[in-house]
This record gives C-alpha cells, structure tokens and sequence, in this order.
C-alpha cells in the first residue's frame, strides 16, 4: 500500500493508472476505521482495480460547538486496517495541504440539506460536498462507496453528482452492525459503559418501527411516538429527531404509503454523545 500526503502527488498517481486503463475506487473516510468503514474498501474492491482510501477529519463539516478537535484519530492502526482491507493507496492529506490560507470555495445543495440533520447541523452538509468535491478532483475515481449509515450524506451527495455532472457512480454500502445492535461508528468509543447499553435502544426501536409498518400501520406519529417512547425511557437519551421520511426529498411523509418505501432516521444524544441511524423500510 502506498501512502501519499499530497494533492500533486495524489492526482499524478491516479492519472497514471487511468492511463493504464485502470478503474478507480475511492473510499472517502475520517479515519478511526471500523468495520464499517473496511465494509466499504471490501466492496470498492469488487467494483475497482485500484481502490484508494482516504483518511481526512474535515474541519468544515463541524461547527465550532461540535468535536472536531477532540474526534478520535489513530493513523497508525488505520494504516494497518486500510491495507488489511485491500487499500492501494491510501491519501491522507494534512489540514493546510487541503485548505490552504485564504481557501474561498464551498460547494452548497440546497433544499435537502436543510432537512434531518441539517436542522440541527446548519452548516454540516456543505462542508461534506465541498471536501468530497475535492476529494473527487483528486483522486478522479470512476466509483465512489459511501455507507447507508449516513442516509442524508448518501442522498445529497447524489444530488451533487447529477447536478454537478461528476463522471462517475456512486454505490452504498448497507449499514455494519455491532452484535447488539448499535450502528458502527468512530464516536461510538464516547461513550460510556451506561451510555453505550443504553444506546442499544436505538437498533430495537428502528426495528420495532419496520415491524409497525409491515403491519400495516399508516400513521406515522404513532410509530414515531412509540419510538419516542423507547428511547426517552433510557435515562441519558435526548432526541433530536425521529423521521419517516420519503427516501428521495427527505421530507415527513404524512402517511405510511401503500407500496414504496421510507426513510426511518434518527439522533439521539446519550450525555455528549451525538448518536445517528436509520432504517429504510420497503412496503411490499
Ligand atoms: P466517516 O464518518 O468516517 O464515514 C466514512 C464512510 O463510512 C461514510 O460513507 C459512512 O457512511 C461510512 N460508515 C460509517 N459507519 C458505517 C457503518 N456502521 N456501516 C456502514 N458504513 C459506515 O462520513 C464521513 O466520514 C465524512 O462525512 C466524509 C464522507 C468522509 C467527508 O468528510
């Protein structure tokens, strides 16, 4: 595995193999790597010749309030992982190497931005298109994997890639679970012994939601107030959303539709602990 830091030296490589005719994966990550995240190389394996990880904790994503200085970094085992999993290269650029002083770009989606995570991370989404914009005029891959986990991320990243005419596939990857229950993620280690038995809530209420719905119940309050009910009775839970939502617009559905699917999302706070997942529900 070859380990590249700089932008220059990451777009020569990749024209190189491009030359070569090569198919280019990338995974795009913030490192502390899980299962999840090795979930997604394995799969860019299967669709590319050359697969690229890369490994940057975006400052633009984070408002000054959230944990971008104190997220979780270990670039050591994540080099390990990253090539366990079939990395060829991974790219882990420094925070200057990416924005550079007097950086001035971003790159906004509007509408469904503003939905779900974005009423309670105003400014989250534009930091993730503009670095993954970048991350795509760097390594010009010709396939992208990105994970169900973050279901918003997935649809307004596809919503750039139509509207911004980028020449290549987006694919998801279903969400990695832990036995339990709990939804892989690199802040799952800010928890405590407590918070983390607690947050198990937040799998069995999702499932207990798909098993409303398959039962035919059409009201979505009554799910959601169900869920709500769940979840508040574990004593560290503060939730932030519950949504049965069209997959595509993202918006509340105001019934359960009779064939289709939805988009069942949530977050939960568990003391500091910021913790999101969702389900989609298929109506047969
Ligand atoms: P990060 O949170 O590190 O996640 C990187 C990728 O791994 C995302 O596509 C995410 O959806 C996926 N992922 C995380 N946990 C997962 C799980 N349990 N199962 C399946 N996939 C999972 O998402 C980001 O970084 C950033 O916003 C990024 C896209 C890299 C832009 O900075």
């Amino acid at each position: 595995m070859r380990i590249i830091s700089s932008v220059r030296e990451m777009q020569q490589a990749t024209d190189n193999f491009r030359r070569a005719g090569k198919l280019i994966g990338v995974v795009p990550t913030m490192g502390y790597l899980h299962e999840g995240h090795l979930s997604l190389i394995h799969l860019a394996r299967r669709h590319a010749d050359v697969v690229i990880t890369t490994i940057f904790v975006n400052p633009t994503q984070f408002a000054p309030n959230e944990d971008f200085t104190k997220y979780p970094r270990d670039i050591e085992r994540d080099t390990a992982l990253a090539e366990s999993a079939g990395t060829d290269i991974l790219f882990t650029p420094s925070t200057d190497e990416m924005y550079p002083r007097e950086y001035r770009t971003y790159v906004v989606v509007e509408q469904i931005t503003k939905m779900l995570e974005g009423q309670f991370r105003p400014t989250h989404f534009r930091g993730v298109t503009t670095i993954v914009t970048k991350l795509f005029n760097i390594t010009k891959p010709h396939v992208a994997v990105f994970g169900q986990k973050d279901a918003q991320q997935v649809v307004v990243i596809k919503q750039m890639v139509k509207d911004l005419n980028f020449d290549l596939e987006i694919i998801v990857a279903p969400i990695v679970r832990e036995q339990d229950g709990l939804a892989l993620s690199s802040r799952n280690v800010y928890l405590s012994e407590s918070e983390r038995k607690q947050s198990i809530v937040l799998s069995s209420a999702l499932r207990r939601a798909e098993e409303y719905v398959h039962r035919g119940e059409k009201t979505p309050s009554r799910i959601i107030g169900e869920m709500k009910k769940m979840i508040t009775a574990q004593p560290s839970a503060r939730v932030d959303y519950i949504s049965i939502a069209d997959p595509a617009s993202l918006e509340d559905v105001s019934a359960i539709p009779h064939h289709g699917s939805v988009l069942i999302s949530l977050a939960v706070r568990f003391g500091q602990t910021r913790l999101i997942d969702n389900m989609l529900v298929y109506i047969p």
